[in-house]
């Protein structure tokens, strides 16, 4: 068989098997488009960030956060740039909440293309002060509302033919002073990460994990400890200065557009190379 065959050969038997490979690079236009977004703790910070983001990007987008408010601020600000949205408030990190708001999300905008667990919350106390409730809270927030947001998403995703998860991981995964259950739910997140790529990449469904480093949002700035260990952090990381949120939100839209429709299991540090130093 020479080159050019084998070439055609090839091209014919991906098609048969993901037909919409040849689709995917034919496309053109705004990434998006005619996609569905959900962003969990999108009020604020990195998921304000992504929502904007994906709507630039033509998706309608389902805007969540706890702070009814902050989601109805950021769906007015995709609004009068011309996209489409509609706020699901509510809290991921109880069943009941991640039921309601997924399907408050497909009923304004249609079945869910796209799912970024996003909202997450930061706890520092050391080792022999951490409280049990603390670490309770930030692995309900942190870990099990992406795992009963996946789950609540899986059967439209999969339907989808393109569906994909974003989750929102962490540079501590390697390891903070003084921050046990944030650094142990983000891990937990990247090994969910793969989990749910495994057992939903049989049917379509990729899953990434974003991995951030220090990003000025108010949960770095409003804390003086975390802004402090930042500052220390940029100082010895190959970028020297913290990153900006709409620097995460370029890596989520691509993961979540069919750019990386060969991308699952994947784990992508937009840290500065703080993770590579
Ligand atoms: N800022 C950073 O340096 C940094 C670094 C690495 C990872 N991250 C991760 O990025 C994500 C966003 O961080 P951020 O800095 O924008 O934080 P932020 O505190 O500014 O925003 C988090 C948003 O999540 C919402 N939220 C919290 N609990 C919720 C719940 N139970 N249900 C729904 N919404 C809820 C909050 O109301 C808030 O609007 C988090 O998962 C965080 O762990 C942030």
């Amino acid at each position: 068989m020479d080159a050019g065959s084998r070439e055609e050969h090839a091209t014919k038997q991906d098609r048969g098997r993901v037909p919409q490979v040849e689709e995917t690079r034919k496309r053109s236009g705004p990434r998006l488009e005619g996609r569905v977004a959900l962003v969990t703790g999108a009020g604020r910070g990195i998921g304000r960030a992504i929502a904007l983001r994906l709507a630039e990007d033509g998706a309608a987008v389902a805007v969540n956060d706890i702070a009814a408010h902050h989601a109805a601020a950021v769906r007015e600000a995709i609004a009068s740039a011309g996209g489409r949205a509609v706020d699901v408030p509510g809290d991921i990190s109880m069943i009941e909440g991640c039921q309601s708001v997924t399907r408050a999300a497909a009923a304004a905008l249609g079945p869910v293309d796209i799912l970024v667990n996003n909202a997450g919350i930061e706890h520092r106390a050391r080792v022999r002060d951490h409280r049990a409730e603390d670490w309770e809270r930030v692995l309900r927030v942190n870990l099990q509302g992406p795992f009963l947001m996946a789950q609540a998403a899986a059967d439209m995703l999969a339907a989808s033919g393109r569906g994909a998860i974003v989750n929102i991981a962490s540079a501590a995964i390697m390891g903070f002073f003084g921050q046990p259950a944030y650094d142990a739910s983000k891990g937990g997140l990247l090994t969910l990460t793969r989990s749910l790529a495994t057992e939903l990449g049989r049917e379509g469904v990729r899953v990434n994990a974003v991995c951030p480093g220090f990003i000025e949002t108010d949960m770095v700035q409003g804390d003086p400890e975390i802004r402090q260990l930042g500052e220390r952090q940029v100082r010895i990381q190959p970028l020297r200065r913290m990153g900006l949120p709409h620097e995460v939100a370029n890596a989520v839209a691509w993961l979540a557009s069919d750019e990386a429709s060969y991308v699952t299991g994947a784990s992508l540090f937009v840290d500065g190379g703080w993770s590579r130093r």
